[in-house]
């Protein structure tokens, strides 16, 4: 599994990212390596992927529009309207499937050991019990399928409310069991049969600088873009980021 995403970037890449925040199209360039490493090694093509709590669909519609064929299971009927609309606007509703469900229904709605790729961005936070939704989404992927995980950071939560002045917040946050840092989700993710095999921080820099810094010159927005790639991988930068992405294979 790749640690490299912006190493391999083109001049299509760097307009596109223009239109979105650096931390943003590190995390989707991050994800679009990932799956073509996966489907290189395991001969996979089409991928199909379900995306749990995929919202609105913003991430649904462009994993269609690279060719995959994605079903978002998401319990709120207003944010699957808004998807099914989103699709047919960027021409990819054949390849995106709405389902009204939430993560424990999961095995229910899309079959066992049979989703190659499942992506799990900004959810594990609202779901009861992280541990079951976990195992259900073990239980519903392929034996060497992939898991595309993103969390938000306790310590990072805890620091944006303390530089806001929000003191106790901080204090509220950083006690709350329920926030995800990197040793508690390794943890979670090791109960439910996974191995991690790749982890970054987002955001940790490019979340916290001005956003007039990059958007300075297409050169600042180059150079941040690579710093964020760079410092993705570090221990310590992981930790503060706001968001951590992992990505885990079943053991
Ligand atoms: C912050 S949004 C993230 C949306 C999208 N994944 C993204 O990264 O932009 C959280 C999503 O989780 C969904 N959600 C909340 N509880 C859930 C549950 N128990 N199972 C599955 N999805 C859930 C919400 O409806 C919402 O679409």
């Amino acid at each position: 599994m790749t640690q490299q995403p912006a190493t391999r970037s083109t001049s299509s890449d760097s307009s596109r990212r223009r239109q979105r925040s650096v931390s943003q199209s590190f995390l989707g360039e991050l994800l679009t390596e990932q799956l073509a490493d996966w489907q290189q090694e395991t001969g996979t093509d089409p991928v199909t992927i379900v995306d749990l709590g995929g919202g609105t669909g913003g991430l649904a519609t462009a994993l269609a529009g690279q060719g995959h064929s994605v079903t978002v299971v998401d319990p709120s009927p207003d944010a699957l309207a808004s998807l099914k609309r989103r699709a047919a606007e960027a021409g990819v509703s054949d390849r995106v499937t709405a389902r009204q469900g939430d993560a424990g229904d999961l095995v229910e709605l899309v079959g066992a050991a049979s989703v190659d790729v499942l992506v799990c961005h900004r959810v594990l936070e609202y779901v009861d019990h992280p541990g079951d939704a976990l195992s259900e989404i073990a239980a519903c992927l392929r034996p060497d399928g992939m898991l595309s995980l993103l969390v938000a950071g306790r310590r990072s939560a805890a620091l944006t409310h303390a530089l806001n002045g929000q003191f106790r917040a901080a204090r509220e946050v950083f006690a709350d069991e329920g926030r995800f840092d990197p040793d508690r989700l390794k943890r979670l993710l090791g109960q439910a049969g996974f191995e991690v095999v790749a982890q970054h921080g987002i955001g940790a820099i490019s979340d916290l600088v001005p956003e007039s810094a990059p958007e300075s010159s297409a050169q600042a927005r180059e150079d941040l873009f690579a710093l964020e790639h760079e410092i993705s991988t570090d221990p310590a930068f992981r930790a503060l980021a706001p968001y951590l992405h992992i990505a885990a294979r079943l053991g």
